[in-house]
């Protein structure tokens, strides 16, 4: 498992992170408490030690089970736990955003009990809340750090002008969006903004929410929220899986891989890119993060893989 020293937290963590959104099965059709566990258990023995979570997924239910899972084994100080704020739910869990002050203080503390543990290693807003100033939101965080609730701050979701503001009310860390073959909108101003300020950078949905494990079939198409988008119905879910089909055919005939390993690969040879957060809820699924060291994509690779996705897309 490849590792990145975050100086940040002062320890090194695996490049490949456990993400924890659809185990909690908000938008995913459900939870299995067991396979939940298990599949932390698998990611945490296979050497991946950051584990991604939020309080929105499952409702609290995803941050229980990784505290639980880390009581268990005893071995908190071992794994990176980051996890989020600024999304509540309602009584019919309809979420929405509020990352004020006194909202974040409401919130690191039922996180921190969730997770049976005294700190955090690092706390991301979820979502930018347009209701309050950002620099504010940085700032109450910054005073959490030197409280020692959390050690290191993040944003997800943010564009680099919100970044900027963020950063004039305090530190900033770390930031999260939404990156894959797929979707590469965070390309534009995201992760030069990254670059250019060394902000340590995870990319969610990098198998763009499955579509690139290669187990999405035609006249399958999914019903979950989480698979929502234009790429999931239609003539665009038929192209799209038309390019994953020529995307495997390339990844084994290349590399003896399958598409999942080249997706991932793919996202941690990018240039500023630090983390993937592989989202697995079963044990089998994070198994495959193995298939993923033992290989690079060089300039000309790239090229043919975008070659391949604009033939398909007709991008
Ligand atoms: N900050 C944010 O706003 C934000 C937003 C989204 C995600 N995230 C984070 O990023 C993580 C990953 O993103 P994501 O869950 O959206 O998408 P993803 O990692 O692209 O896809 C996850 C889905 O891929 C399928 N999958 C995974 N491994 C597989 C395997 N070996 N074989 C076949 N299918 C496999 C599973 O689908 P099935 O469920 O159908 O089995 C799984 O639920 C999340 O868990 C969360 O921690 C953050």
């Amino acid at each position: 498992m490849e590792r990145v020293w975050l100086s940040a937290l002062g320890r090194d963590v695996s490049r490949v992170a456990l993400g924890t959104w659809s185990m909690g099965g908000w938008m995913w059709g459900g939870a299995d408490r067991d396979a939940a566990c298990a599949t932390i258990e698998r990611a945490l023995d296979a050497g991946i030690d950051i584990v991604d979570t939020a309080p929105a997924y499952g409702f609290g239910l995803s941050e229980e089970l990784l505290g639980e899972v880390l009581d268990r084994r005893r071995n908190r100080s071992e794994v990176v736990i980051a996890t989020k704020l600024g999304l509540s739910w309602d009584s019919r869990h309809e979420p929405w955003r509020d990352s004020s002050p006194g909202r974040i203080r409401e919130e690191v503390v039922a996180s921190l009990s969730r997770l049976r543990t005294d700190y955090i290693d690092l706390y991301q807003v979820h979502w930018p809340d347009p209701k309050v100033a950002l620099d504010q939101t940085a700032a109450e965080l910054g005073m959490l750090v030197d409280e020692g609730l959390i050690r290191a701050v993040g944003v997800c979701n943010y564009s680099g002008d919100q970044m900027q503001e963020f950063c004039s009310g305090g530190r900033l860390d770390a930031s999260q969006f939404r990156y894959n073959l797929f979707e590469r909108a965070a390309e534009e101003d995201v992760l030069p903004f990254c670059r250019a300020h060394g902000l340590v950078t995870l990319a969610y949905s990098p198998l763009a929410r499955g579509l690139l494990s290669g187990k999405m079939k035609r006249g399958h198409e999914a019903t979950d929220q989480a698979r929502r988008g234009d790429m999931f119905h239609g003539e665009s879910y038929v192209r799209h899986l038309a390019a994953v089909e020529r995307l495997d055919e390339f990844a084994q005939e290349r590399y003896g891989r399958r598409v999942i390993h080249l997706a991932i690969r793919w996202l941690l040879d990018q240039p500023g890119l630090t983390i993937a957060l592989w989202g697995a809820r079963t044990p089998e699924q994070i198994d495959a993060a193995e298939g993923v060291s033992g290989f690079t994509l060089d300039v000309s690779a790239m090229a043919e893989i975008d070659a391949i996705i604009a033939g398909e897309l007709g991008a």
